[in-house]
Order: C-alpha cells, then structure tokens, then sequence
C-alpha cells in the first residue's frame, strides 16, 4: 500500500468489520490488516455464507476480537445474548465488505434476518457498503434501486469497479479496491474539522520538456502531498489535487488535475485558487525551463556546440499569495540543504503564507523518497517549532491541527 494511505493514530476507536458470501471475502482479511494496521481495534460477523469463503478462525489469527458467526450458532462463538445488537454499543464505525446483492436488499429493506443485517439495522453510527457480485446481477433492476435507496438511508457506499470477475464474466461488480474502502472507513471514524472547506494541494515534481524525448525534473514522489491531501480528505474537506508525473493513487473522493510543466500548474492553480478556502503547495516545482529545443529528438551528432538556455517559471505559490483573500489560508513546504530556519522565516514572508513547513533534505529520513520527514514550522503569528523524524502521514496529520483558522 503506498504510504499517503498508511494513516495511524484511531487507538482506542473499534470498527466492525461485516463478511458476506463473495469469492471477494479473501480480500476482506487484508482490509482487516489495514484497520489493525491503522491503530484500529476490529470486530467481525461472518455470515453463513461469508463463513463458506473464509474462516472466522482466520479473521482471529489476525486479530479480530470477536468475530461472531450465526446468530443461533454453537455455544463459545464469542456472540453472547445480544451479540446482535452489540458493535453498535462501542463501534465508530460499521463497513460491509464484500457486500453481496442479498445483503444490499436486506439492508435497503430493513430485513433483520441473521446475525450481521441485525447488527447493521441496530447500528447508529457511520455505515459503510462496497458490494461485490456478478455484473449482471449489478446491473438488475432490483439492485440498482436497492443501492439507491442505500443513499437515501445514509449509508456510504464504495462503488465496485469494472473488469473481469470469478465467473469469467466482464463488467462492473468487483469489489473496490482496498485503498477505496480503507479511506472510506478511516473518513467515517475522523473528526470532521475540516467539513465544507475546500483544500488545493500542488504536488509531485513538474517535467519541463527540452526535445521531444528530453525533459528538465527532479525526483520528488508527491508523498508529502499526497498525505496532506489524504489527512484533509479523512478530516472532511472537499480535496482538489494539482498533481505533476506522480504514480500515486488517490480515493475516488479526492480530485485530481493532472498537469506536466510549471506553467499548466501555474495556469491550473491560479483558476481554482478563487474558488478554495485553502492552499497546501509541496510541489517540487522547476523554478527554470529549458528553451525548448524544438518537437523532434536531439541526435549526438549535432551536440558539438550544445547549449541549453533556461527561461525563469513562475512561482505559484507567491502568485496565490499576492491574491490571497482575507478567509483563505497559505501553506508551503520549503526543501533546503542546510538549516532551513532561515529560509522558512525568508519565505513565509515573501510568499504571503499562514503556515511554512521546512526541512533538510540532506538529512536522513528527511525528503525525497523517503516516507519520513522532519520537519522545523513556522507560522504568521509567530510560533516556531521543530519536530523530530515522523512518518509523513503523521506531518501531514500535525500541520493540519496547527494551520491557524477562524
Ligand atoms: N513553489 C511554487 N512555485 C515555484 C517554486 C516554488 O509554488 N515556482 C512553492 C513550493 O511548492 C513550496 C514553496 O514554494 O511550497 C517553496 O519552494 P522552494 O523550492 O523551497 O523555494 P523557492 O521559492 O523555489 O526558492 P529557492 O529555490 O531559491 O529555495
């Protein structure tokens, strides 16, 4: 998994984790390790079908207590007299994957029938559903109205995606992919400070071509935005992402401008920005373009007398501040080799910004590539800090808490 999606820090929140009759429920014990994974207690019902899938006994050897079976099942199966309304006393949140059809029509009907549809009528707090079935059966009638009608009853759905399935049939009925569902779920049990506002975040490094097989980069991965765009995301903003060549995965829910060179960010950027609340910029932006050399490659043997001109970018950042209203904020990041104190002070000045987070890039576990970062912070008012080597998603979790809002 990659790393914007390793989010930990839930210890001592529990999810309830619901397995129906799907050759998908295999997929269901690497979601488990995923919640555990996050600092996340979780239960679990198998249903008799899900049972037929995957043992109850391996969602326990990797953690789940308890994991409850049929409703009227052999004594010692950890259910008790009231098993079926029980995660709803201390579960934040309820996710149902794989769902199959029977399930989604149980669920939109009320149907209380067995030991999970009890527990997920009882429920009262977030209810997450990703479905996984024959595609023919997704597209029946019956279940387009039944997952209708799952909106209107609040529950959260994780559309299945489209491509081959088990029975050897093509179309849409797999089941989400893990990060969908796993961001779905973290989302349902985070605070919500940052519901309704709308965050842009630039990341990745920009590639500003020379020939047509040339280009001038650096080796920024979009990690360090990539957290911060997930964080906001989890914590209820509405997340648009300007991403330069980056091989990143992002939740359905976040959105994504793909550009190439310093200018189409540029261009990208200065039209969202009137429409944002907030701004996080940690790309890795090439201050300078070649001249380009023209459309076709460049053969060796004319390189006698090479020579390559470069021509400044724009800064996006400073542009963004220079129109910045009184509501929005600004955060930049500031990579330097050396003590950043200085620069961070230096540029959180010039570039108009509420929040300036620096580190050195020269040290270990700091910077490019890495999943760790430490970081020295500054901000407009005045508050100076540096913290010790975190994982990004741990930065990205802090800086979110410290940004100055109304
Ligand atoms: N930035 C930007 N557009 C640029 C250059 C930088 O938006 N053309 C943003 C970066 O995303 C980062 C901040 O400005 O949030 C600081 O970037 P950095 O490269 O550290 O500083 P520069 O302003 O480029 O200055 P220098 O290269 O001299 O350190």
């Amino acid at each position: 998994m990659q790393p914007h999606f390793r989010f930990a820090g839930f210890m001592g929140r529990r999810v309830h984790l619901g397995v129906t009759g799907s050759i998908a429920a295999y997929r269901a014990l690497d979601l488990l390790r995923a919640l555990l994974a996050a600092d996340l207690t979780v239960s679990a019902t198998l249903t008799d079908a899900g049972a037929r899938f995957v043992t109850p006994l391996s969602f326990e050897a990797l953690g789940a207590s308890p994991v409850y079976g049929s409703m009227f099942g052999p004594a010692g199966q950890g259910e008790g007299a009231f098993g079926h309304l029980e995660p709803g006393q201390d579960a934040a949140a309820l996710v149902i994957a794989p769902a199959t059809a029977n399930m989604l029509a149980k669920l939109a009907h009320g149907l209380a029938d067995d030991m999970l549809s009890c527990q997920a009528l009882a429920f009262p707090g977030p209810r997450i559903v990703a479905p996984a079935m024959n595609p023919r059966m997704w597209q029946a009638p019956a279940t387009r109205r039944n997952w209708d009608a799952l909106a209107d009853l609040g529950f959260i759905r994780v559309d299945p995606e489209s491509g081959g399935v088990a029975c050897g049939d093509t179309g849409t009925g797999r089941l989400a992919p893990l990060e969908e569902i796993l961001a779905a779920t973290l989302r349902a049990v985070s605070p919500q400070d940052y519901a309704g506002r709308r965050v842009l975040v630039t990341l990745g490094p920009t590639r500003e071509p020379w020939d047509g097989v040339r280009f001038w980069s650096n080796p920024s991965s979009g990690t360090m935005g990539a957290c911060m765009a997930m964080a906001a995301h989890l914590r209820g903003a509405e997340v648009t992402v300007v991403a330069g060549p980056v091989d990143l995965l992002f939740p359905s829910g976040i959105r994504v401008v793909p550009v190439r060179t310093a200018l189409e960010m540029h261009e990208a950027c200065l039209d969202l920005w009137p429409s944002m609340d907030i701004a996080c910029a940690t790309a890795a932006v090439a201050d300078f373009r070649p001249e380009p050399h023209g459309p076709g490659k460049f053969k060796k043997s004319g390189a006698g007398d090479l020579r390559v001109n470069f021509l400044p970018n724009p800064d996006i950042l400073k542009a963004m501040g220079e129109s910045k209203a009184d509501h929005q904020r600004l955060i930049g990041f500031a990579a330097e080799t050396g003590d950043p104190r200085a620069e961070a002070a230096r540029k959180l000045a010039a570039k108009g910004l509420d929040l300036m987070a620096a580190n050195d890039v020269s040290r270990q576990g700091s910077g490019f590539c890495s999943a760790t970062n430490e970081m020295f912070v500054i901000d407009a008012t005045g508050r100076v800090e540096s913290w010790p080597v975190l994982p990004k998603t741990e930065v990205a979790w802090r800086l979110w808490d410290h940004l100055p809002l109304d």
